[in-house]
């Protein structure tokens, strides 16, 4: 959440930076701004709005040369969307961009008050520059180490000092900061993406760690000043992986990238037909010892997990639990040495989720993440990792992320079957084959665009919608709906086909739609029974069925059929058709797909 970019070198650092944050816009649009240096002293410029908004003001409002800069793109917490909220922030001398939450701002606030010092703003973030001013000694590295003690909370701060133009400071806890030199200078960004245009090489910011950038140079110290050297990492993806490419937008851009993705997830991880985690360094024996297994994650995340217990389930006969993150973390779980906890996340920084993380670690549990960002938290922390190879992720509704999850969740589940001694050679070379034919598969039901497309004009004018579904196409539902919801503002529900009698189906009537799921054998006749119940009561239906049934055209409006797969496999192929009619259903709405109201990419606050 909120993007940041700091930039100090032989460049425009407005445009550098105005760049950076269109490119980092998909972690919150509410508001953008930058501060530069100039002669005459730091400047600020920041508006309510997208990023374009800042950028006319900007062409209009300033001829300045600069350097040296910092920017921002909000997504509001503390204090309502507009100018005055917006980041950068002063104090003195002091001005400074920040991710996350000061959670201790009203205490520190209070205190400012009775030295006369009262904010402008209603954000937590002016007030911890104000901390910071206040703290100010003439010596940042001193001032942030008093400011560290300081605020409580999470952050990713970038700070420039009026005294020390030309150098940019920052520090971290909890949010994500990634830094680069190149020849140009030196970049610090709250994400990869803004940092590939200059270089690929890049490191994660250790917490409550100093980065000083200069032209030249980044140093990186203790709070005591002593130099280190932090871990350099790789990007192996190009700068037209987190560009549109000629998709009206990133979101139909990634649900076409799902074949590559899965590709590069599943290939690396096959030797001789076996799931293979050689290179990931993930021995048998962290599956052999548990009895006890949960997965937890946010969202479309949680999700994927609830499709891979299933499939963990029915192949080595372990309880698995899939859990919501932010309620794990309160409900003091039942967790122990032989827990092992599977975290999912595409950021890798999703603060519950790395919070579970680690109430499970204090616990004693073993930890496994898969985790599309390399270096993020969630993967730092985690005792294993698998990473998902899927890319950028911009586009706020996650699509290929979700798929390749739920890959890795597959190879784990197999695995795992081998470390047990559940299976035999032949079975799980099965399964490893109609895992890599799901590539395919996703590879054909691409081609269901314009059928889809034309479609989900049945859902114009709909208010409320059911996805109902049985076994794994329930799991399905959840996804389904989630990302109907969240692009589209249609409200939906999930709905477990058999459980709607049980009151739900109250709110049936001709104005409200059921994308019924029935891909599962051996339920189907029963997801028929509870269709053709909805049906009776008016709703309008799409069935999205596996190939091979022929169901009464009465039963439904439009059938969707999947290309022939494998029951245990539908839901890599379900997916990319609950993602298209998500998104044709808001194409069709006009909205802006990729960045829907109120939300943000990469949620690092609780
Ligand atoms: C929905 C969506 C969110 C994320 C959730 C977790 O389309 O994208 O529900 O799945 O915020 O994010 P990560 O995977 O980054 O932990």
């Amino acid at each position: 959440m909120c993007g940041i970019i700091g930039f100090t070198g032989k460049l425009d650092a407005k445009e550098v930076l105005l760049e950076g944050l269109k490119t980092l816009e998909y972690r919150g649009y509410d508001s953008a701004g930058i501060a530069f240096v100039t002669d005459g002293g730091i400047k600020t410029i920041k508006r309510k709005g997208k990023v374009d908004n800042l950028y006319n003001t900007v062409k209009e409002e300033s001829n300045d040369v600069t350097t040296c800069g910092i920017g921002h793109t909000r997504w509001a917490t503390h204090g309502g969307v507009s100018d005055i909220n917006s980041h950068p922030h002063t104090a003195g001398k002091v001005t400074l961009i920040h991710n996350g939450i000061i959670e201790n701002y009203q205490e520190l606030q209070a205190e400012l008050e009775t030295k006369g010092k009262k904010p402008i703003s209603q954000t937590d973030t002016e007030i911890a520059a104000m901390v910071i001013n206040d703290l100010y000694d003439g010596n940042p590295i001193n001032t942030i180490k008093k400011a560290d003690e300081v605020l409580h909370g999470a952050y990713g701060f970038c700070i420039m000092f009026e005294d020390f133009p030309g150098e940019i400071y920052c520090i971290r806890n909890g949010s994500p900061l990634v830094a680069g030199i190149c020849d140009d200078g030196a970049v610090i960004a709250s994400d990869v993406v803004a940092l590939i245009k200059y270089t690929k090489d890049y490191f994660v910011l250790p917490e409550h760690q100093i980065a000083k950038l200069t032209p030249d140079k980044i140093t990186v110290m203790d709070l005591d000043g002593n130099e280190l050297c932090p871990e350099m990492l790789h990007v192996s993806w190009d700068i037209a992986a987190a560009r549109k490419g000629g998709y009206d937008y990133f979101m139909l851009k990634e649900i076409h990238e799902q074949p590559e993705a899965l590709r590069n997830t599943i290939l690396p991880r096959v030797k001789n037909g076996m799931p293979d985690f050689t290179t990931d360094g993930i021995s048998d024996d962290l599956f052999t010892d548990c009895n006890r297994i949960i997965i937890a994650g946010c969202g479309t995340a949680m999700h994927a997990g609830l499709v891979g217990k299933n499939m963990i389930e029915k192949l080595i006969r372990v309880p698995v639990s899939v859990e919501i993150a932010s309620e794990f973390r309160y409900a003091d779980p039942i967790v122990d040495e032989k827990t092992l906890l599977i975290t999912i996340s595409q950021s890798g920084e999703t603060a519950d989720t790395l919070a579970a993380l680690r109430l499970a670690k204090e616990k004693g549990a073993k930890t496994l993440s898969i985790v599309n960002v390399k270096g993020s938290s969630i993967a730092r922390e985690s005792d294993y990792v698998l990473y998902t190879h899927a890319g950028p992720e911009i586009a706020v509704a996650s699509t290929k992320a979700y798929t390749v999850q739920l890959a890795c969740i597959y190879l784990t589940a197999f695995r795992m079957a081998i470390a047990k001694k559940c299976i035999s050679d032949a079975e799980v070379k099965e399964l490893v084959a109609c895992l890599m034919k799901t590539i395919e598969d996703v590879e054909k039901i691409l081609k269901y665009d314009k059928q889809i497309e034309t479609i989900a004009h049945m859902l114009d004018k709909a208010e409320d919608l059911f996805f109902i579904g049985r076994g794994l196409d329930y799991a399905l539902s959840c996804e389904g709906s989630i990302k109907l919801k969240e692009i589209s503002y249609i409200h939906s529900e999930a709905y477990a086909a058999g459980e709607l009698k049980h009151g739900t189906i109250s709110l049936i009537t001709d104005n409200v739609p059921c994308i019924a799921l029935a891909t599962q054998e051996h339920v189907y006749a029963k997801m028929i029974s509870n269709v053709q119940e909805v049906r009776s009561r008016g709703a309008g239906v799409i069935l999205i069925t596996n190939a091979g049934v022929t169901v009464d055209a009465a039963l439904c409006d439009h059938q969707i059929i999947l290309p022939k797969m494998d029951d245990r496999f539908a839901p890599f192929g379900a997916a990319v058709v609950l993602q298209y009619i998500a998104y044709y259903a808001a194409v069709s709405r006009g909205l802006n797909v990729d960045q829907p109201r109120n939300l943000a990419k990469s949620v690092t606050v609780e």
